[in-house]
């Protein structure tokens, strides 16, 4: 049990006992009787319960159903029942989608309604993008575009941007909740005489790695919760009791992206959502991987941490990383190591992390970008990866000079592809060598056959990333996406 505060459509909200694990959907619609809020597959896919929370980052999309209350502590919360004005006056988007007729049945429609006003006062018009996370079964994507486009020249309203205020006071609304009792008026745990910040039992909110490292090393068998996009179905879907639990997203120095001569840093708790814009400019092909990593709900909670740590076989982000020659650091208390991120993945549901160990940050070898990452899914948004595929191959006077290849979705971990790599070494860079290296990719692969593809659909589709990649790289356009009559 555990005590927050935040607000609610501009109302302060302060709560007691709250379980731990209890989601937002479930306490919006049994608790307060926020019914607009929808349930459709309480696993974060549909979008039909997105909220949206602002906090010191600004405001999100999120998805209430896989979203812990915990987690909500010192933001503001605005469900769809405070997307109108107090007085009724409706949002533009609202009055759009009545103008431009984007709603049937009306199930999605609340969701689609927060996620195109949080895009709005975010000043997004990637449509497509934003709304990707929404899924609407009758009415249509194209009047619910056309109503996002209509809306989107419309000045925000006054009370949307009313948020940002209210959380300034925040602090001093719950002084002893927020802070401890402590002065400063700074966010922060309640100090506890073990190191920890809450007592045994509760939900512990870490502010720092020190924090986290110091409790954890002394908690090992806690279940850390960095931004419950996998955690959250553990609890919905599986029906798990997690205590004790660690809410570590709000750790500020695991978060963001630090650049240097040598190496790009990236901390555990930097959300996906995040990371595609700085990770950009240095390796385009990794922002486009991480565009299409779920959805911007599931994106502005999902930390690179947990995609690394949950050790998932298709997790998108480690083969980028692995080609990259990323390095994963890990730190258990006081004491740190670092390894070669393919290191980290074992066997099948088996990581190289000890009991009370956590991943800090991952950090990237400054290179000229030479990544290409192709992932197949059956959606293109919003869909996990059958095959991804990442390829960093360096070329000097007609031959390979490096090559570092890793997939997800080939093997029960993501996988290098050590053999391939050897195909390649040394070859001149042609066709002839490409096809060649093809045979190599069932020496390197043992797909499963499941619901996602076939093992033959998958090892085929591995060859043909490497032909893809070739082509792309020789000035042959080959993104279907791109190809134009
Ligand atoms: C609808 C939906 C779509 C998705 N689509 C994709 C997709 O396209 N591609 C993809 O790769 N994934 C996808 N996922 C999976 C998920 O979003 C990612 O794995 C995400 O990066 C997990 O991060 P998180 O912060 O939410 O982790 P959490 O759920 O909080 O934690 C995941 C695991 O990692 C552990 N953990 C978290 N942080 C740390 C840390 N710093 N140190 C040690 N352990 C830690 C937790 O204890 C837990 O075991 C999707 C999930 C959903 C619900
Ligand atoms: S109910 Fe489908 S995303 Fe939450
Ligand atoms: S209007 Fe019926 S599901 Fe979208």
């Amino acid at each position: 049990m555990t005590e927050i505060a935040f607000f609610l459509n501009g109302t302060p909200v302060r709560l007691t006992d709250v379980p731990p694990t209890r989601t937002l959907l479930d306490w919006l619609r049994e608790e307060r009787g926020l019914t607009g809020t929808k349930e459709g597959c309480n696993e974060g896919d549909c979008g039909a319960c997105t909220v949206m929370v602002t906090d010191d980052t600004g405001a999100r999309a999120l998805n209430a159903c896989i979203l812990f209350l915990p987690q909500l502590h010192g933001k503001a919360l605005r469900t769809i029942e405070g997307i109108a004005a107090p007085d009724g006056t409706l949002h533009p988007v609202q009055e759009a989608m009545i103008t431009h007729h984007g709603a049937q049945c009306g199930f999605c429609t609340p969701g689609f309604i927060v996620s195109m006003a949080t895009a709005h006062l975010n000043g997004r018009s990637d449509h497509d993008d934003s709304l990707a996370g929404n899924l609407c079964r009758c009415t249509g994507y194209a009047p619910i575009i056309r109503a996002a486009e209509a809306a989107q020249t419309a000045p925000v309203p006054d009370w949307m941007r009313a948020d940002r205020q209210a959380l300034a006071a925040l602090p001093i609304l719950s002084t002893e909740i927020l802070t401890g009792g402590q002065p400063s008026g700074a966010i922060g745990p309640r100090p506890m005489a073990d190191g920890g910040s809450q007592p045994p039992g509760d939900a512990f909110r870490p502010q720092t790695a020190d924090d986290l490292a110091h409790w954890y090393a002394a908690h090992p068998g806690a279940t850390l919760i960095a931004g419950a996009t996998d955690v959250g179905l553990w609890v919905t879907k599986s029906l798990r009791d997690l205590s004790p639990v660690a809410f570590i997203a709000g750790v500020k120095d695991l978060r963001g992206v630090t650049v240097s001569g040598q190496e790009i840093r990236i901390g555990a708790m930097t959300t996906m959502a995040a990371l595609g814009p700085a990770i950009a400019p240095h390796h385009p092909d990794f922002a486009e991987l991480i565009r299409r990593f779920a959805s911007v709900q599931v994106r502005n909670a999902a930390t690179l941490g947990g995609n690394i740590a949950n050790g998932s076989p298709i997790g998108d982000s480690p083969p980028a990383l692995i080609a990259l020659g990323a390095t994963l650091h890990l730190r258990r208390g006081d004491a740190r190591r670092s390894i070669p991120i393919e290191d980290f993945f074992l066997d099948y549901g088996k990581q190289d992390r000890g009991p009370g160990e956590f991943v800090e940050a991952v950090s990237i070898p400054r290179q000229p970008d030479r990544l290409r990452c192709y992932k197949l899914s059956k959606r293109f948004d919003q869909d996990i990866s059958a095959v991804c595929g990442c390829f960093s191959i360096t070329v000097k006077d007609g031959l390979v000079q490096s090559a570092r290849i890793a997939f997800g979705g080939m093997a029960g971990i993501p996988k290098r592809a050590a053999a391939v790599e050897a195909a390649l070494l040394g070859q001149p860079w042609t066709e002839a060598t490409v096809a060649a290296a093809h045979a190599a990719f069932a020496r390197d692969f043992t797909p499963l056959s499941d619901m996602r593809a076939s093992a033959r659909y998958r090892l085929r589709a591995a060859e043909n990333m490497l032909t893809r990649y070739y082509l792309e790289d020789t000035g042959t356009p080959a993104r279907v996406l791109e190809v134009t009559p």
